[in-house]
């Protein structure tokens, strides 16, 4: 009966939550990156990356928009469809866009939409305490979600921009308490974007599920970046956290490759890509 998962390449058997659970137990940091399309993620499989995130962060990468406010759940169906189909051993995640789930029902319905339409394995949400009971909803339907804490791009114009979150003792006892209380919800795994590293740390050590960092300094379970930061194909000011792994790379392939293995010996990120 599940034999068309374990035939799909025994060799390199897809990535799943049980995987990255274990990787957390063994301290095996987790290499991931974003993704919007079908040929750099052919890529990234073969680099090995071991979780593809199709991010909202497609608006201002691909549409050219100045924030990710103006992606719509068709756009992110469209990419995530897309990409799914260059996936083989990545554990796939398709972000949800801005007010796609303001209220239970309509977070489950497009959910859905990512998941059956676009191949996504896991849903993310931009969270707080407000998303507790949406991420309890899906999670009671059986649905894999990952809460996104700290700077949420989709929140800018009400936070005044693209600011480093949880650096007075408050801010970053509440962001604590919301990882917990998300945890305790039901989501799977927690992304934590632009923090002071030692917050980054202490959020990792305090849950069970696994961390996956975005400037948040190199204790998180796990890193993320944007694709195209990391292949210097972004123009403008890049944030401090950002690595170019095409410099002596040579081509594509290669730089996904160093990015991977920097994740996995711990030389990415370097204390100059953090916040104290
Ligand atoms: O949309 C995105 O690409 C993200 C990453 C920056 C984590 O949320």
């Amino acid at each position: 009966m599940y034999t068309q998962l374990e035939l799909r390449d025994s060799a390199r058997p897809p990535v799943s939550l049980s995987t990255l659970d274990r990787m957390k137990a063994q301290r095996e940091k987790i290499a991931c990156l974003t993704c919007y399309d079908a040929s750099f993620a052919v890529l990234l499989d073969a680099a090995d990356v071991d979780v593809i995130l199709v991010g909202d962060s497609l608006g201002m990468v691909i549409q050219g928009h100045d924030t990710t406010v103006p992606v719509t759940m068709d756009d992110m169906v469209y990419h995530c469809r897309a990409v799914s189909r260059g996936v083989h051993r990545p554990f796939l995640i398709g972000d949800l866009p801005f007010m796609s789930y303001p209220s239970k029902d309509l977070a489950l319905a497009n959910s859905v939409r990512l998941m059956q339409e676009g191949g996504a394995e896991m849903v993310k949400l931009e969270s707080g305490a407000g998303q507790i009971e949406i991420v309890e909803f899906l999670a009671s339907h059986d649905i894999a979600v990952c809460a996104h804490l700290g700077l949420k791009p989709q929140s800018v114009h009400k936070t005044g921009g693209f600011r480093v979150q949880g650096r007075s003792a408050d801010a970053a006892r509440r962001m604590l308490d919301n990882a917990r209380a998300l945890e305790s919800a039901g989501a799977d795994i927690v992304l934590l974007e632009c923090i002071p590293n030692e917050l980054g740390a202490e959020i990792s050590a305090a849950l069970q599920v696994p961390v996956i960092g975005i400037g948040a300094g190199a204790a998180t379970d796990g890193q993320i970046l944007v694709l195209y930061d990391i292949l210097d194909i972004t123009s403008g000011r890049k944030p401090r956290f950002v690595k170019n792994f095409m410099e002596g790379a040579g081509n594509n392939l290669e730089a996904m490759r160093r990015y991977v293995r920097a994740v996995k010996d711990g030389s990415y990120p370097g204390p100059e890509h953090g916040f104290a």
